[in-house]
């Protein structure tokens, strides 16, 4: 008998159920079932469609060997713990994905993660934290010309983000030039490309072609610290624990791409130990400390989080900007963290997943759920916009945000 049986949940980005393996996501299942194995928890990877409710078993898949090109396909017991691994927000909203994940909540209620986060609702959870807030930086939804002109007039330079958005799709940077505005986008995947307009229509016509309708928020700009002189920022990962603590795990930089927006590898940005870029931007006598501080913040933000969407949760990682002058800024908080490219983060993590696991089989008791309909869950659909909506705070509140600059440079 396994110690617990771990089902990874997920489907075609659609939200279909699979028919068979797929890169690159499966290259982290076969990862984590190998581990299962050191740790005797049974893993195995499944879509809703394979799961036989009346005889309580389900058909999932299973890689053999050291690598992850060689699958079975079997029946298996019902999952003690179920990994959302649903790979988009689409999928998330797939009639067969809701059913499923409601049923494993009514049935023991050990389903992690819930669900995916968005911008706004990290604005929403942790815009009024008394500690927290100052971490972000001034956030307003993208509701119509006039609000962000005046936005962008105040803060010179702004970042317009998709809501829902990710990879940097979509992401633009709007910026107040001498002759009239500069935008540089991500139109989708490939490199950023830029245009100059004299007028305030134009920029606006051509930031509605990109936004296409979707729910924006438009984001002051933060003047990122810089290694070798490009731009970078880091990807914090955090995990839950039996002890209902939630630890930092790791954390890696990411150097922007010449003349990129972001960060992201696929766009150009390049890999950097967290270490190697602080040192880079601060000095090494300061690397500890940031560290230490950056590691904080990680484990309060997804605990707050956590607190304000009142669904469980095991891993979230952490998108944070450090700025010239060493202040520190939350961008995004994801539920659903990709694979880290750090070999030793990743091992670190998953072994502290199944540690996880083998716990809440155990222990976690399925009382502690809350009735159907009672605490309803946050859906990335149902979270409105922005709290602090509506008009952009005063410009006298910009200069007062955080505190004085820790780190001398
Ligand atoms: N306000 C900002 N100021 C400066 N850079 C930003 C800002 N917001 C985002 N970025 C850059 O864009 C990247 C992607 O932003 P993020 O909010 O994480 O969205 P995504 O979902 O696309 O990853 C960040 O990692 C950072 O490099
Ligand atoms: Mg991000």
């Amino acid at each position: 008998m396994p110690r617990a049986v771990l089902g990874i949940l997920t489907t075609y980005p659609d939200g279909s159920s699979v028919r068979g393996p797929r890169w690159p996501q499966w290259r982290s299942f076969a990862e984590i079932i190998r581990h299962g194995r050191k740790q005797d928890v049974l893993v195995y990877v499944f879509s809703p469609g394979g799961v036989d409710w009346r005889r309580r078993q389900v058909l999932g898949w299973r890689s053999f060997g050291q690598g992850a090109r060689r699958w079975a396909l079997g029946w298996f017991p019902m999952p003690d713990v179920v990994y959302n691994r649903v790979p988009s927000r689409t999928a998330e909203r797939h009639p067969s994905v809701r059913a499923c994940l409601r049923r494993f909540l009514a049935l023991h209620g050990r389903v992690f993660n819930p669900h995916y986060l968005n911008k706004s609702a990290l604005q929403r959870a942790l815009g009024r934290h008394p500690k927290l807030s100052r971490h972000l930086p001034d956030t307003i939804p993208l509701t119509g010309p006039a609000v962000l002109r005046r936005f962008a007039d105040t803060h010179r330079r702004v970042y317009l983000k998709a809501v829902g958005g990710s990879l940097g799709n979509g992401t633009m940077e709007l910026a107040r030039t001498a002759s009239g505005w500069r935008l540089r986008y991500n139109p989708g995947p490939g490199r950023t490309r830029t245009a100059s307009f004299h007028t305030w229509p134009g920029a606006w016509t051509a930031i509605q072609r990109i936004t296409r309708g979707r729910p924006y928020l438009a984001q002051r700009a933060i003047a990122l610290a810089r290694a070798d002189g490009r731009p970078f920022d880091l990807r914090l990962l955090v995990q839950k624990h039996p002890d209902g603590r939630w630890r930092f795990t790791g954390g890696a930089a990411r150097v922007a791409g010449l003349g990129q927006i972001t960060t992201h590898v696929p766009r150009g940005g390049r890999r950097m130990a967290m270490e190697e870029a602080l040192a880079k931007a601060f000095g090494p006598e300061y690397t500890a400390e940031i560290g230490r501080q950056v590691a904080d913040l990680a484990e309060r933000a997804a605990a707050a989080m956590e607190a304000a969407t009142k669904r469980r949760f095991i891993e979230m990682s952490m998108d944070l900007g450090i700025d010239d002058r060493g202040r520190m800024w939350i961008f995004e908080l994801n539920a659903k963290p990709l694979r880290f490219d750090e070999p030793d983060i990743q091992q670190t993590r998953i072994a502290y997943l199944l540690d996880y696991v083998v716990w809440a089989a155990r222990e976690m008791s399925p009382i502690s759920v809350p009735p159907p309909g009672a605490n309803a869950p946050v859906r990335n659909d149902e979270i409105p916009l922005l709290k602090a909506a509506g008009a952009p705070r005063p410009v006298a509140a910009v200069g007062s945000l955080p505190g004085r600059p820790r780190f001398p440079r």
